[in-house]
Order: structure tokens, then sequence, then C-alpha cells
């Protein structure tokens, strides 16, 4: 007995079911998986068709043209679906990489200046509003001037403390800024207020000492200038310098180039001068900071001035010092290391 169609499941149930399916699938795996059960060889709706020979030959075209008309909807209910999936996913990777191009963008780093430039031109700054103007030397210095015409000739025991570096007969790399003094006065009759920042070299080398670091040297030259006078730039100058008002102590000592000479300190300004347990300034509640003293007359006798018309009055001051004080550093070798982490604090 010959199969009916309606034995057969209908094509129309058969559609219907699958495009509901393809709608609610999520990845192409599965569609693809939809369209095998459905369209594949051994298929729902291939099976269908199959069944075409078990009809009644009059029922075979219509039922044939319902298969077909059902393999189409799936077929194009597919290609659908997949151009939708195929979408999303293409809009989900561009979310998932996307670049917010309204975002400011970073700027350049600016660069800043050194944090020794720094020091150096407020140092530079508090004694030009004073009325010193610049002058600068030779870092390659004769014996002369480095040493001889400030009242040190050879065989003078404070060489022995400048830890000298030379580089030829005669030459040295000056070991102060103290030369630039005599420099200016060759060329110039006083009155004068000069300082004179630069670097100089010493063969020294540890946490507080570097073979080159920087002074500033300051002298000032002219009938009647007195002690006084030093002992109020300094306690100005320092006090600007660390913008505070910071104690200021000058205790006896000696270079060859001053008579009298003095150390100065200035109350610490890590503890605040309590003393006890800081170990800045080791519980003194003071720290050296400069050398100054009068000019001595035989370093006038030197240059050609007459020490009996004029007097003068000098300084020299360590950069790095007043730096590392001032900003609380500990090490003098942080300065020439180069470290952008250090750098970019200031
Ligand atoms: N030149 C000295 C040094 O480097 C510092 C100094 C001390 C400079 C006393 C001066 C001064 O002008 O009067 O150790």
């Amino acid at each position: 007995m010959a199969a009916s169609a309606h034995d057969q499941q209908l094509p129309e149930a058969i559609s219907e079911e699958a495009l509901a399916r393809i709608q609610a699938s999520s990845d192409s795996a599965s569609l693809e998986a939809l369209r095998v059960e459905y369209l594949g060889k051994k298929g729902r709706l291939t099976g269908a068709l199959r069944a075409l020979g078990s009809l009644a030959p009059a029922e075979r075209p219509a039922f044939g043209q319902r298969v077909n008309r059902a393999k189409e909807a799936l077929d194009a209910a597919l290609a659908a679906r997949g151009e939708e999936l195929r979408l999303r996913r293409r809009e989900a990777a561009l979310e998932a990489s996307a670049v917010d191009v309204t975002l400011p963008g970073f700027g350049p780093t600016p660069g800043r200046p050194h944090p020794l430039s720094r020091t150096l031109t407020e140092i530079c700054d508090v004694l030009g509003g004073m009325g010193f103007t610049v002058e600068e030397g030779p870092e390659v210095e004769d014996d002369y001037h480095n040493f001889e015409a400030l009242n040190m000739p050879a065989d003078h025991p404070a060489r022995d403390m400048q830890d000298t570096f030379f580089v030829g007969d005669d030459r040295v790399l000056r070991t102060h800024t103290s030369p630039v003094q005599i420099r200016v006065m060759e060329r110039q009759p006083p009155p004068l207020r000069i300082i004179a920042p630069g670097a100089v070299y010493r063969n020294d080398d540890d946490a507080t000492h570097s073979p080159m670091f920087h002074q500033v040297e300051g002298l000032m030259v002219d009938r009647g200038v007195t002690f006084a006078h030093l002992k109020g730039v300094l306690t100005t100058f320092l006090r600007r310098v660390f913008e505070r008002e910071v104690g200021v102590r000058l205790r006896p000592s000696f270079f060859p180039f001053t008579e009298p000479s003095v150390e100065v300190d200035v109350g610490c300004v890590v503890c605040g001068q309590r003393g006890g347990e800081c170990r800045v300034c080791k519980g003194t509640g003071w720290l050296e900071i400069l050398g100054a003293g009068m000019v001595d007359p035989a370093v006038f006798a030197h240059v050609g001035y007459d020490p009996e018309e004029f007097t003068g009055f000098a300084f020299g001051v360590g950069v790095e010092r007043i730096a590392m004080l001032k900003y609380g550093i500990d090490d003098i070798r942080l300065f020439y290391g180069g470290d952008l982490r250090f750098l970019r604090q200031f």
C-alpha cells in the first residue's frame, strides 16, 4: 500500500520548527549543525523529499513543490542568520579593541632644570639682587692662580688639603673657584663686587664628595669694607637661599687668602636646629656651609691693589652642599647619575 503524504511529517511543520531554531542560534557552529540536521544528505527535509517515491504519482509534484519551498525558506534563513551573526562578531571584536579617539592624548614631557642648575641659578639670583655680577674663569688653571697668588706658595701645607688633579707641569684642574678672584682683580681696578660660579675638581669620591663639584665664589672690594659687611651679606644670602630664618654662626678658621678667616654655619635646616638625634648635623644643630674672610693683604699685593686704601671680603660656597640640604638629598652621586626618577622630582 502506497504511503500517503500525510504519513510524512509535513514540510511546513519541519521548516517552521527549523526557522525558529535558526533564529535562536547564537553562533556559526550551531547554525551549521542546523543546516546539516535539516538540509544535509540525511537531513530531515532531504528525507521528506526522498519519501516522494512512496507517494501516489498524482501527489508527487505538489508535495515536491512544498518541500522545495521549505528548503528555500531554510536556505534563506540560514544565510540571513549567518550574516547577522557575522556582523555581531565583528562589532564585538571592534568594541573589544576599541580606541577612543576623543580621549585627550599624552602631551610631550617637558624637560626641567637639573636640581644643581636650579640651585646655582637661585644662588646667583640672590647675590645678583645684592649687586654682585657674574664672572668666569678657566677650569684648567695654572699653579700661580690656583695657589701662588692666593698666598699658597709651593711649600705651603694648605695645598695638602686640596687633593689636586695635576694635568701637566704647572697645570691643574682648579681645586676651587678662588683663582677667579685673582683673574678679575688682575684685569679690573677696585671697587668690585663679583661672584664666580663654576665646576671645581678634587681627587675625592664618596657619598658626600665628588671629584667634580660646584662652588660659587664671592668677592667684594672697596674703600671701607668691613667684617660687618661680610656678616650682613652672608646672613641675608643664606636666609634667602634657604627661604627661612636660619641661624647663622661664624667660627674662627684659617684660609691662606683671607685674614681673619671664618667658617660659617647655618642652623640645621633638617632638624630646625634642635640637634638631638639628627644625623645630618650629628646632633649639634649646626651645619658648616661656607668659608669666608677678609681678603689677605698678601693677595692684594699679587694683583697690585693698595691694601692701605682698599679692603675686601671673600667667600666660597659649595653648590651641591646647599642643594643637598635644601632638598634633603643624602648622596651627592645622585646629582650625576642621570636617573630620571630622581630628576623628575624637581
Ligand atoms: N676656596 C676655599 C675652598 O675651596 C673656600 C673659600 C674659603 C673661599 C674662604 C673663599 C674664602 O673666598 O674667603 O676650600
